[in-house]
C-alpha cells in the first residue's frame, strides 16, 4: 500500500529500549503503537504509542474526530495513560499496516468509553475486521477500559484492520498495537490435543489468560508484553486450594516440547495452586476454576505447569479435566519435563464442539496411581477463542476485562484501589473517628526499637509460601505479625471495630495484648491488585522513621492475608478537623502547627535520604494527627523513589487524587517532587477555608486550587477564609500564608518553592501570627519581628 518502508519508524523503538532479559532474544519484525487522538507520544512501561498525527498515514478515514478526555472528566487515574484520549469513527475507516515479516501478529485494541463533546463513547456499536476475519461484531463497551487482543496469521504483505460503524452509531478506540508474535508461539503440536486443528489459519481471541496462585504479572514482566491475571476469583471452592510460590526455582530448559520465555515467563511458572492435602493421604477431591466464555464458539485451552513443589522426582501424577471431559490422566510431569523438576512444560487443548454454556469448567485432581502424597497442580492458564467457520470471533459481546479489570475502573473510585490507598478515598467521610490511646504510644512509634511486644517462637512461623520470594524483601525491615495476634487484637476483625474502609479493604482499631492501641488496615484477601502497594509501604515506612511520618508496627503476609498494622493516630485525618465531621474548628496557630509538621515530614522525603521519595499521594486526608494534634503523614502506597541525579524526573502513569493532582504531572506524566509541593499548596488552601477540594457549591467546573488562586490574585484572600476564623488571622500571617500557597501551585514545577522553602514560610507566618500581643494590633510590632528573624527564608 502506498509503498510503506518496511521499517518503519516504529520498528526499533522495542529494541532499543529493551531490557536484558525481558526481551530474552524476540525482536518483532513488525512493531506499531499508536496513542490514537493523543497529540504527543506517549510512554508505556519502556514503549512508546506514537502520536496520533504520525499514524495519519496509515488512517484512511472520511471525517475526522480527535476526542480527548478532559481533566475534570477522568475517573480514574489509575488507568493507563493511553486511555486519555480517543479517535471517534462516525463512518467505516481503516488502518493498513505495512507487514514485513508473514506469520502470527497480534492486534490489540484499547478502549474507554468517555464523554466527549456529543459523544457518549459508551453508546458506541461497531465492527471490527481484518481482510479475513471479523474481530469484534456490533460490539461496545459499557463504563470499564478494556483491552481486546488477537492474534491472526498474516500472509500478504499488509494488514488492514477496518472499524465499521454498526447503524446510526459510531466506532472509537483509543489506542492500538500490531505486533509481530514469535512463531513457536502457536503451533500445530504444542503436545497434541488439537485434535487435527490446523492453527495457520485460525484466528484466535485471547479469552482468558491466567497466572495460577499468584499475583498479576503485567505487561513490563512479560517478553511478550502480555498481562496475566490472578485466579483466585475464577476459583469454585477456595477452601481447597492452596498457593505455592517458588519462582527462583524455575528452569527452562532447551527440549523441543518444552517452555520458553516467550511461552510463558518465570513469574508465572514460578507460583501455582496447588490441593489443600498436603498431609492427608487420603485427599480426593479436584480444585476447580470457572471461566465466562462466549459460547458457539470453540477454544483453545493451554495449561502452563512447572513442577516447583516436588521435593524428588517421580512423585507427582494428577490428572486435568476440562469440563467432563479428562484432558491428561496420570500427568507425569517429572518425565515429560526430561526427568528435572522445576522444568516448565505446557499443552494445548481444543474443545471438540462449540461451548453450549457460558462456563468453561478447568478441574485438576489427584490420580489413583501411585500417589503417596495425592497432588495436584497447575501453573497458568490460557483461553483462547477459535473463530468460527465463518472466519468470525465475533458474536455475542463478551467483555474480556484488560489488565486494570473491572474493580479499578469503577467509576467513583477516584483514586486507583490499593491497599495504600485505604485511608484515602472512597468513603473519605469519617476515617480514623478514633478513641483514645495512651501517650507514650506516640513516641515508641520512632524508636529503633519498636517491637510492641515479645511473641514467643517468632521464628519458627515460617514465611507464607505465597509470595514468598516477593515479600520477603519488605519483611527483612518490618516485624512481622502471625495473623492469630492480629485477629485477636481486631477482636476478630470486629466490624464494629471499623474506623475506615477505603477502595481495597478496612481500616481496624485493634489492641495488642501488652494494651497498645494500633490501626490495622486489612487488604481484601481475595484480591491482589494491591499487593505492589502492600510492599511499597512496608518499604517506605520501615526505612523512614521520623516523627512526622506515621509509623508501622508491623505487617501480616500469612496466607494471603496483606495487613499492616499502625501506630494508632487518636485524632485522626486533618481533613474531619476541617470540615463535615462536626470536630470543634482549630486555631489558626493549631493550623499553622499541623502544615509545619506535615511540611517537614515531607521535606524529610524529600531530602532525607540519598534518593528523593516522592509521596504522590498528599492530601488533608493522609495527614493524621495525634493526641496532641501533632501531624503526621501517612498513606506511602504510591511513594515513588525520585530521579537519580542524572534525570530530572520519573516517568510514570499518573496517580493520585482528585483535586489535588500537579497539572504538569498528568500532562507530561513526569513526576518530581515538585508535584508533591503542588498537592501540598492544595492542602494549604484546604485548610485556611475549611472547604473540599472539589467543592459541588464553588463557581461551576472549579476546583478548589483554581478558585483560591483568583482570590488570592486580586488579593482578596480575607474573603474566602474559614468562617470560624475571621478575624483571628494577623493580615500579615495570611499574606505570607497565602503568597506560600500560591508559589507552591505555580503552573510549572521549576517555579515552586521546595518543601524546605515552604517549610521555613511557614514558620515565618506562625511567627508573623504569636507577635501580635493580645489588644495590641499594630502592624508595626509583626514586621519587626519578621525582620530580625534570622530564620526567614524567602523564595526570592
Ligand atoms: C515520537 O516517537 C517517534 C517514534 O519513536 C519518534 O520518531 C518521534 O521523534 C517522537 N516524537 C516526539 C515529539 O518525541
Ligand atoms: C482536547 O480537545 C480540545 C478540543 O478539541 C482541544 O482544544 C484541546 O487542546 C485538547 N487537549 C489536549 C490535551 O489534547
Ligand atoms: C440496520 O439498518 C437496516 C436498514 O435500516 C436494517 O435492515 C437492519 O436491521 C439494521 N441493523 C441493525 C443491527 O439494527
Ligand atoms: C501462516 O500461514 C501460512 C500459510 O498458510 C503458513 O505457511 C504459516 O506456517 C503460518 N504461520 C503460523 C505461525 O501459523
Ligand atoms: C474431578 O472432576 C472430573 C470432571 O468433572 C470428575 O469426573 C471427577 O470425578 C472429579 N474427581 C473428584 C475426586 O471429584
Ligand atoms: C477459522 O477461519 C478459517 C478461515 O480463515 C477457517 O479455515 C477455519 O476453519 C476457521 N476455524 C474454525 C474452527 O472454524
Ligand atoms: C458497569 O456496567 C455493568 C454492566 O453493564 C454494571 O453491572 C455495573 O454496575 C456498571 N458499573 C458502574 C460503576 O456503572
Amino acid at each position: 500500500m502506498m509503498g510503506y518502508r518496511k521499517f518503519d519508524l516504529f520498528i526499533w523503538v522495542l529494541s532499543v529500549l529493551c531490557l536484558g532479559w525481558l526481551c530474552s532474544g524476540f525482536n518483532p519484525a513488525d512493531i506499531y503503537l499508536i496513542d490514537c487522538g493523543s497529540p504527543a507520544n506517549t510512554s508505556v512501561g519502556n514503549r512508546v504509542y506514537v502520536a496520533d498525527n504520525l499514524a495519519s498515514k496509515f488512517l484512511s478515514t472520511p471525517k475526522d474526530v480527535v476526542a480527548n478526555i478532559s481533566l475534570k472528566s477522568i475517573t480514574s487515574f489509575d488507568d493507563s495513560p493511553l486511555y486519555q484520549t480517543a479517535r471517534i469513527f462516525t463512518e467505516s475507516s481503516k488502518y493498513t499496516f505495512s507487514i514485513s515479516q508473514s506469520g502470527r501478529h497480534w492486534i490489540r485494541l484499547y478502549f474507554y468509553p468517555f464523554v466527549f463533546g456529543g459523544y457518549d463513547l459508551s453508546k458506541a456499536k461497531f465492527s471490527v475486521s481484518t481482510q479475513n476475519h471479523v474481530l469484534l461484531g456490533d460490539f461496545s463497551v459499557q463504563n470499564a477500559s478494556l483491552v481486546k487482543e488477537f492474534s491472526v496469521n498474516v500472509t500478504s504483505d499488509s494488514l488492514v484492520i477496518t472499524f465499521t460503524p454498526s447503524n446510526n452509531s459510531f466506532a472509537f478506540l483509543n489506542a492500538i498495537e500490531v505486533v509481530s508474535v514469535p512463531n513457536q508461539l502457536i503451533t500445530d503440536d504444542a503436545n497434541n490435543g488439537l485434535h487435527g486443528l490446523t492453527t495457520h489459519t485460525q484466528a484466535l481471541e485471547t479469552s482468558w489468560r491466567v497466572n495460577m496462585g499468584g499475583p498479576t504479572v503485567s505487561f513490563e514482566k512479560d517478553t511478550l508484553w502480555r498481562t496475566w491475571v490472578p485466579d483466585q476469583s475464577f476459583q469454585v471452592n477456595a477452601n481447597l486450594a492452596k498457593y505455592v510460590s517458588n519462582i527462583a526455582a524455575v528452569t527452562y530448559d532447551a527440549g523441543s516440547a518444552l517452555a520458553t520465555k516467550d511461552i510463558a515467563p518465570q513469574t508465572v511458572y514460578g507460583t501455582l495452586t496447588e490441593m489443600k492435602s498436603a498431609d492427608d493421604t487420603n485427599s480426593n477431591f479436584n480444585v476447580s476454576w470457572e471461566f465466562t466464555v462466549d459460547p458457539g464458539f470453540q477454544y483453545l485451552v493451554r495449561f502452563h505447569f512447572c513442577d516447583v513443589v516436588s521435593k524428588s522426582l517421580y512423585q507427582l501424577y494428577f490428572n486435568v479435566y476440562l469440563d467432563s471431559l479428562i484432558v491428561a490422566r496420570d500427568l507425569d510431569l517429572s518425565t515429560l519435563a526430561t526427568n528435572k523438576l522445576a522444568v516448565p512444560y505446557y499443552m494445548d487443548y481444543v474443545t471438540t464442539s462449540a461451548a453450549v454454556s457460558n462456563k468453561l469448567r478447568i478441574s485438576i485432581g489427584p490420580s489413583p496411581l501411585n500417589n503417596a502424597y495425592p497432588n495436584a497442580i497447575l501453573n497458568g492458564l490460557e483461553i483462547m477463542k477459535l473463530n468460527n467457520s465463518a472466519g468470525s470471533l465475533g458474536g455475542a459481546n463478551s467483555l474480556v476485562p484488560s489488565s486494570n479489570s473491572s474493580s479499578k475502573s469503577n467509576v467513583g473510585v477516584i483514586v486507583g484501589a490499593g491497599v495504600g490507598s485505604f485511608i484515602a478515598v472512597v468513603l473519605a467521610a469519617i476515617l480514623f473517628v478514633l478513641y483514645r490511646r495512651r501517650k507514650r504510644l506516640a513516641d515508641q512509634g520512632h524508636s529503633k526499637t519498636w517491637l510492641p511486644f515479645s511473641i514467643n517462637g517468632t521464628n519458627s512461623h515460617t514465611m507464607g509460601r505465597k509470595y514468598g520470594t516477593t515479600a520477603s524483601a519488605a519483611s527483612n525491615y518490618s516485624y512481622r505479625f502471625p495473623f492469630g495476634v492480629v485477629q485477636e487484637a481486631t477482636n476478630n476483625f470486629d466490624e464494629s471495630w471499623v474506623i475506615g474502609i477505603g477502595g481495597f479493604g478496612k481500616v481496624y482499631k485493634g489492641v495488642l495484648n501488652d494494651g497498645t492501641k494500633v490501626a490495622v488496615k486489612r487488604g481484601n484477601p481475595r484480591s491482589q491488585q494491591g499487593l505492589a502497594e502492600f510492599r511499597t509501604e512496608i518499604e517506605m515506612l520501615s526505612q523512614f522513621r521520623h516523627r512526622h511520618l506515621v509509623s508501622l508496627i508491623g505487617h501480616c503476609d500469612d496466607d494471603s492475608e496483606m495487613i499492616l498494622v499502625y501506630e494508632y493516630m487518636e485524632n485522626g485525618t486533618l481533613k474531619s478537623h476541617l470540615y463535615g465531621s462536626g470536630h470543634p474548628s482549630l486555631s489558626w496557630k493549631q493550623r499553622l502547627e499541623v502544615c509545619i509538621g506535615a511540611a517537614r515530614g515531607l521535606h524529610y522525603l524529600h531530602t532525607g535520604c540519598a534518593k528523593a521519595i516522592i509521596h504522590r499521594d498528599v492530601k488533608s486526608a493522609n495527614i493524621l494527627l495525634n493526641e496532641n494534634l501533632m501531624a503526621k503523614v501517612a498513606d506511602f502506597g504510591l511513594s515513588k523513589k525520585g530521579p537519580e541525579i542524572d534525570q530530572s524526573h520519573v516517568s510514570t502513569a499518573v496517580k493520585g487524587s482528585l483535586g489535588y493532582l500537579d497539572p504538569e504531572y498528568f500532562r507530561r506524566k513526569k513526576l518530581t517532587e515538585k508535584s508533591d509541593v503542588y498537592s501540598f499548596g492544595v492542602v494549604l488552601f484546604e485548610v485556611l477555608c475549611a472547604r473540599p477540594v472539589l467543592d459541588p457549591s464553588l463557581t461551576k467546573e472549579m476546583n478548589l486550587d483554581e478558585w483560591a488562586m483568583e482570590w488570592q490574585k486580586k488579593g482578596q484572600l480575607e474573603q474566602i477564609i474559614d468562617s470560624t476564623l475571621a478575624g483571628k488571622i494577623r493580615p500579615d500571617s495570611l499574606r505570607k500564608f497565602g503568597e506560600t500557597a500560591e508559589k507552591c501551585l505555580a503552573d510549572c514545577g521549576v517555579d515552586r518553592p521546595s518543601m524546605g522553602d515552604v517549610l521555613w514560610n511557614l514558620e515565618y507566618a506562625l511567627q508573623l501570627q504569636e507577635a501580635e500581643i493580645p489588644g495590641d494590633a499594630e502592624e508595626n510590632s509583626t514586621n519587626t519581628i519578621g525582620e530580625q528573624s534570622p530564620q526567614v527564608n524567602n523564595f526570592q
